[in-house]
């Protein structure tokens, strides 16, 4: 791969294959703006296949060339993620069907069944035919396997994979009844046979089944993916990626890196508008999902699409203000990123999408969109030398989806809603302030590595976490629980004995209850006298207050209202050569601020820059030799910086005296 950051993105021709004239114009545009890369072929197959086995690569096979000519580098999708009429109507069973037992039309994309044997051999036979054209192109630089993977079919094929599945999983059907507790409602099944996916007009209540389909749907996509993987080996040896999607509930997706050569997602923030217009919570939220996707494989990834003007499917098509396309696209790159690309480069002229944002516009002109990508584009080859380099946190902070499968599809204690994500994204926020780099990882991901290890709500704990956690603490890291841990096993069945399960006696507290705090309720947090961490002020809790008994732990915070005013709302204990701290409740966004700032140093961890204001960030990259700090500042209002900052340091961009706000500096150092 070329020495530059991949710059550019989606490109579709084929909606104006009669008119060779724009693809020249484009042509233009791109070099215009310094565009090196563009992804082809994601919604293809209806030209790559017009009819059943009569392939034609040639309108493709002319735009590589074409890009090859001009320099530009492809990436090369898979293009099942939309199928052609002929396959659909020929064999329904491509088809998917919904949870309520109906199957689809022919229409949308990513409306297959991926478990049907005839979509699998028709994608493999065109992916097979892809790698042995294209595979050794020489500007083709990378397979996109298929598009945003996502969506589930309960068809009778994927129905009686699942239940093989479950036969894997479980061995007996007597196994599968005691672990479920299929006693309660007189569930029992009689053999795999009686089980059925979940469904409204069937069993949708039993949380287990519920959970054990949902990690079903991961597999069999996974198993989906790989046969598309193994066609385009065939003949080629490009490295292979998927694009993923924000905070997807649908797939867990750390079960996907390992069959991929490297992560690539797609990044759609509400810039403007999302969280009521703060910017400052938008980029955390973002920087979440850069940072999830890169701890997959602790490597560079590829910012696979972007928005560079405004999307049209948010709720409001809000136009990127000036420098916010720079903020956004060099976070990615902060963050791991050794690409920017977009969707798209050109608008299509019809169809659903015609109004989202693109590189080109139906005009055909040069537009602002343009000169800020041209400008963008200077920016990135001023910071190529970034491209390669890796984050190394000492930091974590566990988001894993099965846990949250099982924590919010359980009936209480909440069903107003648990507020993961808003917890999160508060924790986040507060380890960020103290200007360190964090990973943010699945629950089996390894520990080893980190200093301080933040596991906010992890409800199931699985494949042994607890240990794991125990030993991490015991072993001189700095473990903080959050409330709501440890609650579940992983078929979702309630540990028995004290919890957080397992952790007891490393948290030195034990839980008793957990109340639900209605919309607009709070309880207080107050200090606790002559706490450890000298911490003096008091913080809002809302949504969930969680009641524990102490044991060896001393309180930091607790509750100042209700019956259990005076229990702790945070406490900290010792445990081995490290410490675990516990928070009980969602507190408000300057207590983690408050609460890491006081531990960070003890945890033995060097901010990459300190004293930040809220809404500058800072993270580094590096590749063993040199390190590249990025600064950027979300907030609304200019910052200056102290002089000691990037003192006797090489400025790669931007002032090392000013951050204007949503501007970004990159130094070495
Ligand atoms: C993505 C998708 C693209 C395009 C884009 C529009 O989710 O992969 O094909 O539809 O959204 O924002
Ligand atoms: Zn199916």
């Amino acid at each position: 791969m070329s020495a530059e950051f991949h710059f550019g993105g989606d490109y579709n021709p084929e909606q104006w294959m009669d008119h060779p004239d724009i693809l020249e114009e484009d042509i233009r545009h791109f070099h215009r703006m310094g565009i090196n890369t563009v992804t082809l072929n994601v919604f293809s197959w209806a030209f790559l296949e017009p009819e059943e086995g009569r392939y034609d690569f040639s309108f493709l096979s002319f735009v590589i060339k074409r890009m090859g000519e001009e320099g530009i580098s492809v990436i090369l999708a898979t293009p099942s993620g939309a199928r052609p009429k002929w396959l659909a109507a020929k064999y329904p069973e491509v088809l998917r069907v919904t949870d309520d037992r109906r199957r689809m039309l022919f229409g949308e994309r990513h409306n297959h069944c991926y478990t049907s044997p005839v979509y699998r051999e028709k994608v493999r036979l065109l992916n097979e035919r892809l790698s042995e054209e294209f595979g050794h192109a020489e500007n083709v630089i990378a397979w996109h396997i298929s598009n945003e993977y996502g969506g589930e079919c309960h068809c009778p094929l994927c129905q009686d994979a699942f239940r093989n599945w479950l036969r894997k999983r479980y061995g007996s059907i007597e196994e599968l009844n005691r672990r479920w507790n299929n006693a309660f409602w007189s569930h029992i099944c009689r053999s795999f046979d009686d089980i059925e996916s979940p469904s409204p007009i069937g069993e949708h209540k039993n949380p287990s089944l519920a959970l054990d389909w949902k990690r079903f749907v991961t597999y069999q996509t996974v198993d989906f993916m790989s046969e598309e993987i193994k066609a385009v080996r065939k003949y080629s040896e490009l490295p292979v990626t998927t694009n993923m999607m924000y905070d997807y509930d649908g797939l867990d997706y750390s079960r996907f890196a390992d069959s991929l050569d490297f992560i690539s997602w797609d990044n759609y923030p509400s810039w403007g508008t999302g969280f009521g217009g703060d910017g400052v919570l938008v980029a955390a939220d973002n920087a979440i999902e850069h940072d999830y996707f890169r701890s997959l494989k602790n490597k560079p990834f590829f910012l696979m699409e972007s928005c560079p003007a405004a999307t049209n499917w948010q709720p409001y098509s809000h136009l990127k203000r000036p420098g916010v396309l720079e903020a956004a696209s060099l976070e990615a790159v902060a963050h791991g990123s050794d690409s920017v690309l977009f969707f798209q480069m050109r608008n299509s002229y019809a169809g659903y999408e015609k109004f989202h944002g693109a590189l080109i516009d139906n005009s055909g002109r040069c537009t602002r969109v343009m000169k800020e990508a041209e400008e963008l584009g200077k920016k990135l080859r001023m910071i190529s030398r970034v491209k390669g380099s890796i984050v190394h946190a000492e930091a974590a902070v566990i988001n894993d989806r099965e846990s949250r499968w099982a924590m919010e599809g359980a009936a209480g204690p909440r069903n107003a809603g648990l507020h993961f994500r808003d917890n999160l994204r508060r924790i986040y926020l507060g380890l960020r302030s103290c200007g360190i780099d964090v990973d943010v990882i699945d629950s089996e991901h390894p520990f080893d590595g980190y200093k301080l290890l933040v596991v906010p709500m992890l409800y199931m704990f699985r494949s042994g976490a607890e240990q794991r956690l125990r030993e991490f603490a015991a072993d001189g890291g700095t473990l903080v629980v959050t409330h709501w841990s440890g609650v579940a096993d992983e078929c979702d069945a309630v540990y028995p004995g004290l919890s957080p399960h397992g952790l007891a006696d490393v948290l030195g507290l034990y839980r008793t209850e957990i109340d639900a705090l209605a919309d607009g309720k709070t309880n207080t947090a107050v200090p606790a006298a002559g706490n450890k961490l000298g911490m003096k002020r008091s913080y809002e809790c809302s949504v969930l207050a969680e009641v524990a008994e102490l044991t060896s732990a001393s309180p930091v915070l607790v509750y100042g209202d209700d019956f259990y005013k005076g229990y702790p709302a945070a406490a900290v204990n010792s445990y081995g050569s490290g410490r675990a701290y516990y928070i009980a409740s969602m507190l408000e966004e300057g207590f983690y601020a408050d609460f890491f700032a006081s531990i960070i140093a003890g945890c033995g961890i060097e901010p990459v820059v300190s004293g930040l204001p809220r809404g500058v960030f800072a993270s580094r990259r590096t590749d063993g030799e040199k390190n590249f700090v990025f600064m950027q500042n979300f907030s609304a209002s200019e910052v200056i910086l102290d002089s000691s900052v990037a003192s006797g340091c090489r400025i790669i961009a931007g002032s090392p005296e000013r951050l204007p706000s949503y501007g970004t500096l990159v130094f070495e150092k």
